[in-house]
């Protein structure tokens, strides 16, 4: 997945680096910035440099590396809060276990974490640390509390780690983290563009107090109406009944039933580049809505079901059609299911997932996707489906060109 060279031009990165072995990507994650376009700066923890020398990140940046939160010289030339205020954002990479616990709770006894708190703009961090420190719950809690604050994380990667270990912890690789950050940005990769997002579940009336639904918890189409936004798109997200918020920068449109998410998409997908259905519409509905509660006294009930119109189909046989995406919840078979829907759906793109594995899919924070075109398929790894969603989205806009 690559951004097009100077996506992040103009913008003034500080990255920071702290004390763990994935430090050694940092020299090149650097470099990527600059090709990017950035300005970057570079903040090391005295940890950070056990790892690598701050030489190598003043050779490489053209600027002397900040290392003293009390270093005279250093706040003569741009005082520490000149410097947080420079950042156009602040990329932490890698960020240690214990500087992620020290910026939950504030500190300020360095010069990096002295900065993130005097910030003004975004913040974000890429983990690095042995698997079990990262599922270790107190870091996942830290990690929660962060996201709470707005701080933006990007995800480790699973693989092989440095001490031996096979898992999740392992520093996203630096051509990524540049995709991620410059997304930050409201990139404009989507701007102009307007993108129309179902989500959640429908449910379909059986009586005044009654309905058919099912599990779908929204948290993928509203991650993905999240990453839209912050990609620049005028973006309009159609959901049923969740629990979630309605994201900022969105225009959100309740519904209830699947007619109800039928009429409101195709009112909306006229002038629309792209549509991605990620809701999970009833199949069926009762024939008819009883007027009155149905009584217990009438004994055994059965109850007559139509199918609802496909609303995903619909839109990909419009004459004007937006690219349009739909998802494949399967339980086997995930690609030759993704590919039948997307041949018989006539669908540009597929984002098919296996709902057997209890820790993705519905209500799960986590998502693992298989994306299928009609070329072939891209297996992503399991991540946030927050971080999934940013992902998705520059897969969209970079592979098909959409802007
Ligand atoms: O056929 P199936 O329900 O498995 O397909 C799932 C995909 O189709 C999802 O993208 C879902 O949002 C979409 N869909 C739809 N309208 C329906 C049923 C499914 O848009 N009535």
């Amino acid at each position: 997945m690559t951004l097009p060279i100077g996506s992040l031009s103009n913008k003034r990165v500080l990255l920071g680096i702290t004390g763990g072995i994935a430090a050694y990507k940092s020299a090149d994650l650097l470099r990527r910035l600059q090709t990017a376009g950035a300005e970057v700066r570079v903040v090391m923890t005295q940890a950070a440099t056990e790892f690598i020398t701050p030489l190598t990140f003043q050779a490489l940046s053209g600027h002397p590396v900040h290392l003293d939160l009390l270093d005279t010289a250093a706040e003569a030339a741009m005082g520490h809060i000149e410097l947080a205020r420079w950042a156009d954002v602040i990329l932490i990479a890698p960020a240690t276990a214990d500087f992620i616990a020290r910026l939950v709770h504030g500190e300020a006894g360095d010069l990096l974490s002295t900065l993130c708190l005097a910030r003004k703009g975004p913040l974000a961090i890429a983990p690095a640390m042995n698997q079990a420190m990262w599922s270790n719950a107190a870091t996942q809690h830290n990690i929660t509390a962060l996201q709470e604050r707005d701080i933006t994380i990007f995800d480790p990667a699973a693989g092989y780690q440095a001490c031996g270990d096979v898992g999740e912890g392992r520093m996203e690789e630096p051509e990524q983290l540049v995709a991620l950050t410059s997304a930050l940005f409201g990139s404009t990769l989507l701007a102009g563009q307007k993108v129309v997002i179902t989500a959640g579940p429908t449910q379909e009336a059986l009586d005044p107090v009654r309905y058919l639904s099912n599990h779908s918890s929204g948290k993928m189409g509203y991650a993905l109406a999240e990453a839209a936004a912050e990609a620049g798109a005028e973006t309009v997200l159609i959901s049923g009944p969740v629990a979630l918020a309605p994201p900022s920068r969105v225009r959100t449109i309740a519904v209830t039933s699947a007619q109800e998410m039928l009429d409101a998409s195709l009112q909306e997908v006229s002038d629309a580049t792209l549509f991605i259905a990620a809701a999970a519409v009833a199949d069926y509905r009762p024939t008819t809505v009883a007027n009155q509660k149905i009584k217990k006294s009438a004994g055994a009930v059965s109850l007559t079901l139509e199918k609802t119109t496909d609303i995903v189909a619909t839109v990909a046989g419009l004459e004007n059609r937006p690219f349009t995406v739909g998802f494949a919840a399967e339980t086997e078979n995930l690609v030759v299911h993704a590919r039948d829907k997307l041949e018989r759906k006539q669908l540009d793109l597929v984002i098919a997932n296996d709902v057997s594995d209890t820790r993705i899919g519905f209500g799960s924070d986590n998502n693992r996707v298989v994306l299928v075109t009609s070329d072939g398929e891209q297996e992503l790894p399991e991540m946030r489906k927050t971080q999934l969603a940013r992902e998705l989205i520059l897969y969209i806009c970079t592979r098909f060109a959409l802007n």
